[in-house]
């Protein structure tokens, strides 16, 4: 049960050192220069390579039941997959429909995600309102170590939160410490124009983004962000894919406000060019929303995530196959909505992040792990390589390279969005609580090894976000 990796560059999201790391039971137990090698430890190699935070990815969709099918990757293939590219925990989703009851999707998902190999939490989705939402947010956030709820603004006639869910559901969270989290598209729009496109005949992959434009994911952000001012509470944007959303969320924090955004590895790479493909195979294999967008909007989440407006990297892994797709073959809005890419996050984020000299290799640590840790409180025991924290690591390999293909990758999926492109650095190890689960190509991911993460309630931002609220409480005045 232990472990020690020896000769590498430590890097965690604050500064880097050359440093052995002992690991035993699951815990880090020390860190420090010549450590002594226990005879029985398990020697794992790290010359000329980096020592780091297992990465998180706070976005997936394992085994979604979504548009009338059945995402392709499950939570075993799924966390597999994602040690296999030095990812070690994954936040997944647990999405009721309209009137079903939270507990009991949330028990749902839960015993669906027994079998993952990797560490993984879930946010919960409030996708409608009544007192029992109420209740069991209460009891998700208390008994079940759930510290963030989802809100859908878009997929109108299915999961959409209108603003009433959104005003009831955040001010729910804030008296709770959970953050509300928005995927941000203004649902009706989207829903008007998929109309109208299809009435114009424009029926194929095509549409897809011509029915998401920027505005609406930009409209929509600025709608949650006023919001939440109001409200008081912090936001976190899930899939910032536009420059109209990055503004209002930059805007926003520079109004002082709590704001968080993620982006996703797709969105800073993959332009929309990809829907015109003829292969209509091809071009429903990127159908996902938000949409990949036009050029400028890539340069613009890179600059997003360089400043600090943007904290987080995911992947929005939710694997549909050509036969899923092909749902939508005559009408583009019944194409299963989603893509893959967990197992390739980090590679493409070192590659077009750190070789570009866009990111430092402290950097990359802090948006493909340690921000994701701290914005959902379970910093220090994940993001970090120190002392008494999860043994969750990647040994990375900064010169390794290879061609990211469908042939190669375990990803369940039948499409890879990256497929071709050519990556340096590569997890070379991937250990996940204390055990060796990728060497060099193997990959020894164990079925059921993974564990649910509680995540505790009340992360910094909300002590801050309560003394202005005390300073600011409503007073009536007072009449003759
Ligand atoms: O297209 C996507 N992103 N599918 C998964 C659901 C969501 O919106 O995150
Ligand atoms: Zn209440
Ligand atoms: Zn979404
Ligand atoms: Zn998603």
């Amino acid at each position: 049960m232990s472990l020690i990796i020896k000769g590498g560059t430590v890097v965690n999201a604050d500064r880097s050192f050359r440093a052995d790391v002992y690991c035993e039971d699951g815990v880090i137990k020390a860190v420090g220069t010549d450590l002594d090698t226990p005879g029985d430890a398990e020697v794992i190699d790290a010359g000329g390579q980096y020592v780091m935070p297992g990465g998180i990815d706070p976005h997936t969709h394992m085994q979604l039941p979504f548009m009338g099918t059945v995402a392709s990757e499950d939570f075993e293939t799924g966390t597999a997959a994602a040690m296999a590219g030095g990812t070690t925990m994954i936040i997944d989703f647990v999405i009721p429909d309209p009137e079903e009851n939270l507990m009991a999707a949330y028990r749902k998902w839960r015993g669906w995600a027994e079998k993952a190999c990797a560490d993984y939490a879930f946010h919960v989705a409030v996708t409608w309102w009544d007192d029992s939402v109420h209740a069991d947010m209460g009891t998700l956030v208390r008994e079940e170590g759930v510290n963030s709820f989802k809100h859908f603004m878009a997929y109108k006639g299915a999961i959409m939160a209108e603003d009433e869910v959104l005003y009831n559901s955040f001010t729910r969270a804030l008296e709770l410490g959970a953050i509300p989290t928005v995927h941000a598209e203004n649902g009706e729009l989207v829903w008007q124009l998929q109309r109208k496109l299809l009435e114009m005949g424009i029926t194929g992959p095509e549409a897809h983004p011509l029915s998401r434009p920027p505005e609406a994911e930009g409209e929509a952000a600025n709608r949650a962000i006023r919001l939440a001012q109001v409200i008081g509470c912090p936001l976190y944007i899930v899939h910032v894919s536009c420059r109209q959303a990055l503004e209002e969320i930059a805007r926003a924090q520079a109004e002082g406000s709590r704001v968080f955004g993620e982006v996703l590895a797709g969105h800073l790479l993959i332009d929309e060019s990809v829907y015109r493909h003829p292969d209509f195979d091809v071009a429903a294999a990127h159908v996902m929303s938000p949409p990949f967008r036009a050029k400028e909007h890539q340069a613009a989440l890179w600059k997003g995530l360089q400043s600090g407006t943007l904290q987080t990297t995911g992947t929005d892994h939710c694997c549909f196959c050509a036969p899923q797709k092909a749902m939508g073959k005559d009408d583009f809005s019944l194409i299963p909505n989603g893509t893959g890419g967990v197992e390739d996050r980090m590679s493409v984020l070192w590659t077009h992040g750190v070789t570009t000299g866009r990111l430092t290799v402290e950097e990359f640590v802090a948006v493909t792990s340690t921000n994701a840790a701290k914005i959902f409180n379970i910093y220090p025991r994940k993001g970090w390589v120190g002392e008494g924290a999860d043994a969750d690591i990647t040994v990375w390999d900064p010169a390794a390279t290879k061609t990211i293909s469908v042939k190669t990758h375990h990803q369940k999926v039948d499409y890879n969005i990256f497929e071709g492109m050519e990556i340096t650095g590569l997890a070379s190890h991937t250990v996940a609580n204390g055990k060796l689960t990728w060497a060099n190509g193997d990959l020894r991911a164990v079925r059921g090894a993974g564990s649910y993460v509680k995540r505790p309630a009340f992360q910094p931002v909300f002590h801050a976000l309560e003394k202005i609220a005390r300073a600011n409480v409503p007073t009536a005045v007072a009449r003759s």
